[in-house]
């Protein structure tokens, strides 16, 4: 069986990489794969996903209030096999802590594995209404099933 071991990447991981972590743990029943999410920044550590992220998880049949928001760490770019970076920003803060090129080439985009190349980011839904959770839901939806699809290959 395929093993993977899954790390997704925002800024404060409390709203968009929780619900990348749900979202992926939701659809890889009965495989062998790992899921956990990270911040760059340390604003939120201990703290339960954004209330926002939980209700729309929730509408979507996921429970994410297990998780808790914590540093990413520069171990992380050992243990994990891809680590998805939700913004640009984001993208560029965990290369900063990549050692050498096999840990660079883990990290990507996550937009990227539904449109190739493109560079979309998942914006930011921290300072808006509750359509951008709704938004940022059905993005991370969509690539995380086009992760699934790659893992299994
Ligand atoms: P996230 O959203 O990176 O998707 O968790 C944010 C959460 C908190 C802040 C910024 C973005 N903040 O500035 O506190």
């Amino acid at each position: 069986m395929k093993t993977a071991n899954v790390l997704m990447v925002c800024l404060g991981n409390i709203c968009r990489s929780p619900l990348a972590e749900g979202i992926l743990k939701s659809k890889s029943n009965g495989l062998n794969i790992m899921v956990d999410s990270a911040g760059t920044g340390a604003y939120h550590v201990g703290n339960l996903p954004d209330a926002r992220s939980i209700l729309v998880a929730k509408q979507h049949g996921i429970d994410i209030t297990d998780q808790r928001a914590r540093k990413l760490e520069a171990s992380d770019l050992d243990a994990f096999d891809f680590i998805y970076a939700m913004d640009e920003s984001n993208y560029r803060n965990i290369l900063m802590l990549a050692k050498n090129e096999a840990q660079k080439r883990k990290v990507s985009m996550i937009m990227n594995e539904v449109v190739e190349g493109s560079d979309i980011s998942v914006p930011d839904p921290y300072y808006g209404g509750d359509q951008g959770f709704e938004n940022v839901y059905q993005m991370l939806d969509s690539a995380c099933d086009a992760i699934l699809a790659k893992i299994k290959q």
